[in-house]
């Protein structure tokens, strides 16, 4: 089986007890976060819809990607029961694969996704590509911890994470924004250095495009 399969599997088996499980992100970080989304909005691994209440009224629309139909099957009953003051798509696809044109959206949103996301280089690239030249990529991610002791000990159980639920929690997710030609804005550590809240430029006005 390959590993987008796998991953996806994972999430489609714990869909049911994902939010109760992850008590990892903090409402008042999601809040803070969603607070500064505007316009066309792409939430990319937007799972169980968790973000959802926090979308601020100047969010024009969102469309919401998922590769896993459990965890998107929850985000849909939010999206039915709930009362939103814009127009919400939800759909299965493939961060890796968007099917977005380039220069699509002026707000881009991931939290606690690259963890998961089998190449997350392919995948920070895809962000980079459906964002406009003016918009934002904004992102809650967990990450390897600069801590050497930390960071040892994340190594060692980044396997056991990755076989219950996907996720790896050793990833240094920072340096792969870097080379994916995205430019940080503004990088803020949550919890020591695992956690940040960051402001992402696709940085389309200064570099050559790649063809
Ligand atoms: C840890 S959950 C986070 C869900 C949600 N963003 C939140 O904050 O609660 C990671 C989500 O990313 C999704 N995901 C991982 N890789 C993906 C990919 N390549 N394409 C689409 N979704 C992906 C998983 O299916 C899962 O729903």
């Amino acid at each position: 089986m390959d590993i987008n399969e796998k991953i996806k599997r994972r999430y489609n088996r714990i869909s049911g007890i994902y939010e109760a499980m992850d008590k990892m992100i903090k409402e008042e970080w999601r809040l803070n976060l969603l607070s500064k989304v505007s316009g066309k909005v792409l939430e990319v691994g937007i799972g169980t819809g968790a973000n959802l209440p926090f979308y601020p009224t100047k969010t024009q629309s969102l469309t919401g990607v998922d590769f896993s139909k459990g965890m998107l099957k929850h985000a849909n009953d939010k999206v039915s029961k709930g009362n939103f003051l814009f127009p919400i798509e939800l759909m299965e696809a493939d961060i890796q694969a968007l099917p977005f044109p380039d220069n699509t959206f002026d707000s881009v949103v991931s939290t606690c996704v690259f963890c998961s996301v089998p190449d997350p280089l392919v995948g920070l690239k895809e962000l980079r590509r459906v964002c406009k030249p003016t918009g934002h990529i904004f992102m809650l991610e967990h990450m390897r911890s600069d801590n050497k002791f930390v960071g040892a000990v994340m190594d060692v159980l980044n396997p056991l994470t990755v076989s219950l639920w996907g996720a790896n929690i050793n990833r240094e997710t920072i340096k792969t924004i870097q080379y994916s030609g995205l430019v940080i804005e503004r990088d803020s550590s949550l919890m020591g250095s695992i956690f940040r809240d960051l402001a992402v430029s696709p940085n389309k006005n200064n570099v050559k495009e790649e063809s």
